[in-house]
């Protein structure tokens, strides 16, 4: 008994407070009171185990839930699907590709360029909005500054004709940086990686600038380099048309190939793109000009917006030999296939739904790994859309369906940015090492143009 009273030297209690002295009374402690009085005791064990089973119960039947709330103090993840989507997403937000490609192009059909007429604070008539950004814990993007490809009549023979595309494209650029600009507390606008992690850090949306297709760039190397300075970063070799630089994949079904692949200025091209630091985008490619595109650059590439078709074969998703091109392999190159969300290229008619995007995510993790796969949406220049993936805010839920299927959350933080990341940050050190070396700009014209006199090259 003596041993279990408290006593001045005992280190493993604290030291009585005076005030405990004055009420135990007399310099006797409260333990010796209770234990010298059964009935008492009896009544503090009593309450003590119906609290403690009470608890236990408890326990149990909301484990869930409690380990939902705690996880953060042990490091763990919620078990909830959707809860440890959402805390991974907190770390790492999705930075996508193509995403609001058409916010501009939006804006140009529905509100004549008109910039200050559009209100993306409120719901907007499509996939993306700045609400809707928010829920989907989207970090950064590329605003696609697209325009369509012209006809093969407005183009002419040999796309000698004239056309708008490269007034329209700086029209896109003029949208997209004047929507970035009106809301400075939810967008920053960025061109390189840098960028976009000082813009996570500050709680903004990096917005990137992307040129969906080389006809955009008006046959021309010079073009590049403007679009460059005016911040574009990534550019789409080609569109649904060949152009002078690449032969497309067309749309569905497909189209013939004119170049077989790359033109020698499609070469060049890349190699002054290599030098800039703009991103090869190869989605819209045909095979041909992927896997040539591939070897041929310097610096790693990018799908912006590509499925896999081993899951629906159709021409515009990677095939496994080109996915097979991708690594750190003999052989191979970095590269990230960011998946397209595009119902047509996802799944036969009316099946495209949340898992069925989850089963192209895996494949491409499957064949190229999981360090190579993005998301590329294709949210507001698609139609139709995945049933579960309607708008940008259902990002959460297609993480949490690749954590369902054993994606750990390394896994998922390279899914939603990290592996873009790492891409853009190796052509940005590649841009650093020609310019270093001292490569110079291209200043090659399209071999067709009679515009320009000059000697034969
Ligand atoms: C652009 O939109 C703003 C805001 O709705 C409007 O005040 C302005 O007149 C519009 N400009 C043109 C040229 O339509």
């Amino acid at each position: 008994m003596s041993s279990q009273t408290p006593t001045e030297n005992s280190s493993l209690l604290p030291n009585p407070s005076p005030h405990h002295d004055e009420e135990s009374g007399h310099g006797q402690s409260k333990a010796t009171q209770f234990e010298s009085n059964p009935r008492t005791r009896g009544i503090i064990w009593g309450t003590l185990t119906v609290v403690f089973v009470a608890g236990l119960f408890l326990l149990l039947g909301f484990q869930h839930l409690l380990e939902d709330k705690l996880y953060p103090l042990f490091g763990g993840l919620p078990k909830d699907p959707l809860l440890a989507a959402l805390a991974i997403m907190d770390k790492a937000p999705v930075i996508v590709g193509a995403v609001l490609s058409y916010l501009p192009i939006l804006t140009r059909h529905l509100f004549a360029n008109n910039a200050s007429a559009i209100d993306l604070k409120s719901r907007m008539p499509a996939h993306v909005d700045i609400p809707r950004l928010r829920e989907g814990k989207v970090g950064g993007f590329f605003w696609s500054v697209y325009m369509g490809c012209p006809s093969e009549e407005e183009e002419g023979q040999n796309y000698l004709s004239a056309t708008w595309s490269v007034r329209d494209t700086l029209e896109q650029i003029d949208v997209a940086r004047a929507l970035i600009e009106k809301y400075p507390e939810t967008f920053q606008f960025a061109t390189g990686t840098d960028d976009i992690k000082s813009a996570i850090k500050n709680g903004k949306i990096a917005s990137l600038l992307g040129v969906e297709g080389g006809h955009q760039l008006g046959n021309s190397l010079a073009v590049l380099r403007q679009y460059h300075a005016l911040g574009v970063r990534y550019v789409t070799l080609t569109h649904t048309c060949h152009n002078v630089f690449a032969d497309s994949c067309g749309f569905l079904p497909g189209i013939i190939p004119r170049h077989g692949g790359l033109s020698s200025l499609g070469r060049t091209l890349i190699d002054e793109m290599n030098r800039l630091g703009v991103l090869v985008d190869l989605s819209h490619t045909s095979d041909a000009t992927a896997a040539q595109a591939l070897a041929h650059s310097k610096a790693p590439v990018i799908w912006s917006h590509s499925s896999a078709r081993a899951i629906h074969n159709v021409p515009r998703n990677v095939p496994d030999d080109i996915l097979r091109l991708i690594g750190a392999g003999e052989g191979q190159k970095d590269a990230i296939v960011m998946v397209n969300f595009a119902p047509f290229f996802v799944a036969p008619p009316d099946k495209a739904d949340l898992e069925s995007v989850a089963n192209h995510v895996d494949h491409i993790a499957k064949i190229a790994g999981r360090k190579h796969v993005g998301l590329g949406s294709d949210y507001d220049g698609i139609g139709s859309v995945p049933v579960g993936l309607e708008d940008v805010s259902k990002y959460p839920a297609l993480i949490a369906e690749l954590y369902k299927r054993g994606w750990n959350k390394y896994e998922l933080a390279g899914l939603t940015g990290g592996n873009l990341l790492r891409v853009f940050e190796g052509a940005e050190k590649v841009s650093r090492e020609l310019q270093r070396a001292g490569q110079q700009p291209s200043y090659d014209l399209y071999k067709e143009r009679k515009d320009i006199p000059r000697s034969e090259l």
